[in-house]
C-alpha cells in the first residue's frame, strides 16, 4: 500500500485506512453517529449503519474482490457510461469509475459525522477508452445517522463532454416480496425487459425481475420493508433518472458473483443522469449530483 500511503490525509482517529477483503485498500469509518466502509476501489461504499441500527447498505455474501471485477452490492459508482457501452462492446459494463482505484483526498469529522472525500481523474488508459476526455469526479461520503453521497464531476477538457452517472445502491431488505418503493407513482418508466410503459399509481412491489428506468425523475423515493416496518427515505439534487432493480431467481441464479437466493434480500434504487439525462458539461464546468439516505 505504499503507493496508497504516500498519496493520504492526515486521517482522524474516527477512519482507519487498513485491508479488506481480497487484499483491497478498505477506509474503515466510526463516526458518532454511524459506522462504514468504504473500498478505495471504485469509491465503493460496501457497508453503512446508524450508530445502534442494523445495516441498510446490502452486500452479497459472493461478491468478488480481485482485479478487473466489481464488487456486488454496496454503491457502485457507474460512470461515465451506465450499462452497456453503446458503441464499444468491449467496454465494461457501467464505465470504468468501479473498477478504478480513486485517491482517499480528505477525511475529516464534522460534528458526530465523517466526510470522506474520493478523487478520480482520468488516466493514460481512460484516455485510451471509449470515454476519452479530461475529467476530475470528486465523490463526498458523509457518514452520520444519514449517509450522503455527492458526485462532483468537471470537465478538465478543451471540447464540450457528455457522460451518464448512476449511484448503484444496494439497499438491505427483510424481504422483497414484502417491500414497497413510492414516490415513483405517477412517472411512466421504460421496463427495461418490456420497454416503454404507461405510470402506475401504486408504489412498485415485486413479484419478478424488476428492471426499470425513470427518466425525468427527480422525487424522493422511500423503501419500506413491511416485513419489520423498516423504511429507508432517499432524496436527491442534481439527478433526473431513477432505476429500481431487482434480478429475482433466474437472473440471480446467472449471476456468479451473486447467491441464488440473495435477491430476496436486496432491492437497487439508483440515483441517476442516464439517457436522455445524460449531462453536457462545457470545458472547465462542473456538474453535482447529491443523494441523502436516511432510516426510520
Ligand atoms: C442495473 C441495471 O442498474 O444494474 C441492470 O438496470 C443490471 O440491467 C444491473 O443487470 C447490474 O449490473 P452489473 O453490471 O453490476 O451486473
Amino acid at each position: 500500500m505504499s503507493a496508497i500511503d504516500s498519496q493520504l490525509p492526515e486521517l482522524p482517529s474516527s477512519v482507519e485506512l487498513g485491508m479488506g477483503q481480497g487484499g483491497l485498500a478498505v477506509a474503515r469509518v466510526f463516526a458518532r453517529a454511524g459506522s462504514a466502509e468504504i473500498y478505495l476501489r471504485g469509491a465503493h461504499v460496501s457497508a453503512w449503519a446508524p450508530t445502534g441500527g442494523s445495516p441498510v447498505i446490502w452486500m452479497s455474501e459472493q461478491s468478488e474482490y480481485a482485479p478487473g471485477v466489481p464488487l456486488r452490492g454496496g454503491v457502485p459508482i457507474c460512470f461515465p457510461w451506465f450499462g452497456a457501452h453503446p458503441t464499444d462492446a468491449t467496454a465494461p459494463s457501467h464505465g470504468f469509475a468501479r473498477l478504478a482505484d480513486w485517491r482517499l483526498a480528505e477525511a475529516r469529522e464534522a460534528g458526530d459525522d465523517v466526510v470522506l472525500v474520493f478523487v478520480l481523474t482520468d488516466t493514460e488508459a481512460t484516455r485510451a477508452s471509449a470515454w476519452p476526455h479530461r475529467f476530475e469526479a470528486r465523490y463526498t461520503v458523509t457518514v452520520g445517522a444519514q449517509l450522503a453521497l455527492s458526485l462532483q464531476v468537471t470537465n478538465l477538457d478543451t471540447a464540450q463532454l457528455s457522460y451518464e452517472e448512476a449511484l448503484h445502491t444496494y439497499l438491505a431488505v427483510a424481504d422483497i416480496r414484502q417491500t414497497e418503493v413510492s414516490g415513483l407513482e405517477g412517472a411512466p418508466f421504460t421496463d427495461r425487459l418490456t420497454g416503454p410503459r404507461p405510470a402506475e399509481s401504486e408504489p412498485v412491489r415485486f413479484d419478478a425481475e424488476t428492471d426499470r428506468i425513470y427518466l425525468d425523475s427527480t422525487a424522493a423515493t422511500t423503501v419500506t420493508d413491511t416485513a419489520t416496518g423498516r423504511q429507508i427515505t432517499i432524496t436527491k439534487q442534481g439527478s433526473a433518472s431513477t432505476v429500481v432493480w431487482n434480478p429475482w431467481i433466474d437472473k440471480a441464479a446467472a449471476m456468479a458473483d451473486f447467491g441464488d437466493n440473495e435477491y430476496t434480500g436486496m432491492v437497487c434504487v439508483e440515483t441517476c443522469n442516464i439517457r436522455d439525462n445524460a449531462i453536457t458539461l462545457a470545458p472547465g464546468a462542473g456538474h453535482e449530483m447529491s443523494v441523502r439516505y436516511s432510516v426510520a
